[in-house]
């Protein structure tokens, strides 16, 4: 089966990170959301994959390169601007031919992978399947109602006065039916082709659209909360691994992984934590649920609950929790001339001080 991977869009949510990084990159358990969803892929037996990209798209094309480092062999198709995740479908036409695919929306996290979902569609044969998943907030997704058999019976989305709680999530899996459907639908009120119609209009023409019920952990990685959200549900499954190297003055507790060329010394990380390639951490200390990026500097600091991005550095703070610090982004002691803050922020950031 092919895969169409979705990594286009806007990102707006995710500022100030998708100002430099599409949202799709940012990492999450020190592995950009994208590159899980890759993971995901292949060890469901896909290995083609189209990657639909934003203008350019050139981050992602080097991120991705040609598929080989995930065991798949990858392309990319650029869309002009966020037409619609059903705009994508027709996009890839080309790409897709007639055969049954699955589309993955690049932002989103399925920890226990898609496997058993499309195995289920090999074995009941419907013209599209949906994995669905309860949430809290239905008017932020797509939602599905669903008979006592698990057909899908109609669909909203994003409904402003919602009648259910299942919500769509980014795993798809699609017949050829499909193709007539993009075909056929216009752009809604925001202007997108959006999905959820095209499978309206399947079920509308009495297709048979399953849906089954993401049983693990699953995200759509739309804001900074649910990025750490993630962060945490990913670090769990977490295995103590040590490839760099750690001093005897160090003290490593529950699951911690540290990297190739990372450089432990004097500090006590507690798991679940990860400590990237090439990193220091000197006299600190990392709580639990901490991604410490690749070549990140932690002197004399106290993280915890936290995303460092690649080359980021606290130096002399302590109680860093719930923060996101983006690549090569600074924290440190100042020179305390009277000014106890001193605030150098990057475009659409967040700073919360207390005390
Ligand atoms: O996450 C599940 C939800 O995803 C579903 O419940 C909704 O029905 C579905 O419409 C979608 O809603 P979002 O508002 O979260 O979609 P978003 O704009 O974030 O796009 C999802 C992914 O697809 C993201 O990686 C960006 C990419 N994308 C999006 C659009 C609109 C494209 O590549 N091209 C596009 O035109």
């Amino acid at each position: 089966m092919k895969a169409l991977v979705l990594a286009g869009g806007h990102g707006t949510r995710l500022r100030p990170f998708s100002h430099s990084t599409p949202k799709q990159l940012v990492p999450v358990a020190n592995r950009p959301v994208l590159f899980h969803a890759l993971d995901a892929l292949r060890a469901a037996g896909v290995t083609r994959a189209c990657v639909i990209v934003a203008g350019h798209g050139r981050p992602i094309r080097e991120a991705v390169g040609d598929g080989s480092d995930f065991g798949m062999a990858v392309e990319f198709l650029s869309q002009d601007a966020p037409r619609g995740l059903a705009h994508c479908v027709l996009l890839a036409r080309p790409f897709l031919g007639d055969d049954d695919f699955v589309m993955y929306l690049g932002d989103n996290v399925f920890a226990e992978g898609i496997a058993p979902h499309l195995t289920a569609f090999r074995a009941d044969s419907p013209a599209a399947q949906l994995v669905v998943s309860k949430v809290e907030d239905p008017s932020q997704y797509g939602i599905a109602e669903l008979d006592a058999a698990g057909r899908v019976t109609a669909l909203w989305e994003k409904p402003a006065d919602p009648r259910g709680d299942m919500a769509v999530t980014g795993a798809y899996v699609f017949t050829s039916a499909i193709h007539e459907a993009v075909a056929a639908i216009g752009p809604s009120a925001r202007g997108e082709l959006e999905i959820t119609d095209a499978i309206q209009w399947l079920v509308g023409r009495g297709h048979t659209v399953r849906a089954r019920p993401y049983t693990g952990y699953w995200k759509d990685t739309g804001t900074l909360a649910d990025l750490l959200d993630c962060n945490r549900a990913l670090l769990e499954g977490l295995e103590s691994r040590v490839r760099g190297s750690v001093d005897a003055g160090s003290r490593l507790s529950g699951p911690v992984t540290v990297e190739e060329g990372a450089v432990v010394r004097r500090s006590h990380v507690e798991g679940p934590a990860v400590i990237g390639a090439g990193a220091l951490v000197e006299d600190s200390h990392v709580a639990p649920y901490t991604a410490v990026g690749p070549g990140c500097r932690l002197r004399g600091a106290g993280v915890g609950d936290s995303i460092l991005m690649t080359g980021a550095s606290v130096e002399g703070v302590r109680h860093v929790r719930g923060s996101i610090i983006g690549k090569s982004g600074e924290v440190r002691r100042g020179p305390q001339l009277g000014a106890p803050h001193r605030l150098l922020i990057g475009d659409d950031s967040r700073i919360e001080i207390t005390a």
